[in-house]
């Protein structure tokens, strides 16, 4: 079986460790992954990490000195079939729905032509901003698509709606969106 390559982008969020059941289920369904990596991402799971589950370098430096004369954000966006950002932090929904581009993760989104996949978690409050919303909304209608998060636990132990949405149901919607 040829094996489809995918990038899975992994943000800031307290739910960044089961980004790393994603990369195990995606393979076995048949995916090459690529994880990228934003700054912040790094304080929740390590590069190595995701390095050792995929298999393949992980991208999470906009400047990487080693090899600072290609740009990897456009290999990266032109190697993929699909991009799975998952979880997605508030910080990055807001910035991708601006176009905005100032890490790796972003810029390789702002240039990918393909179907893209996001998974929010957040707090409830945060999920729940007018503002957040609106972003939300926003890329919907600009084709980008969407797995809900749930209700469940959140950070500052507390129940409520922002929690990320179960593995599997993350897993059937790229199945779906990739053919
Ligand atoms: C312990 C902790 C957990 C966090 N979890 C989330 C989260 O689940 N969702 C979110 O939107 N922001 C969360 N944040 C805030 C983000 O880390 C922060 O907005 C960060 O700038 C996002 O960076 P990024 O979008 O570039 O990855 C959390 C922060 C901390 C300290």
């Amino acid at each position: 079986m040829t094996k489809k390559d995918m990038i899975i982008g992994v943000t800031a969020s307290i739910a960044a460790y089961k980004a790393c059941e994603l990369v195990r289920i995606l393979m076995k369904k048949g995916f090459n992954v690529r994880c990228v990596m934003t700054e912040g991402a790094k304080k929740f799971v390590t590069t190595l990490t995701f390095e050792a589950l995929s298999g393949n370098k992980v991208a999470s430096e906009m400047f990487p000195h080693e090899r600072a004369t290609s740009a990897e954000h456009v290999s990266l966006a032109d190697s993929a079939e699909i991009m799975l950002v998952a979880p997605a932090t508030a910080d990055f929904i807001a910035k991708a729905a601006a176009g905005i581009s100032d890490d790796i993760l972003l810029c390789t989104l702002v240039a990918f032509r393909k179907p893209v996949v996001i998974a929010p978690a957040m707090n409830d409050g945060m999920f729940m901003n007018p503002i957040i919303r609106e972003k939300i909304d926003y890329l919907r209608k600009k084709g980008y698509h969407f797995v809900d998060p749930v209700a469940g636990e959140l950070v500052c132990g507390r129940e409520g709606m922002g929690h990320l949405a179960p593995v599997d149901k993350i897993v059937e919607k790229v199945l779906e969106v990739s053919g």
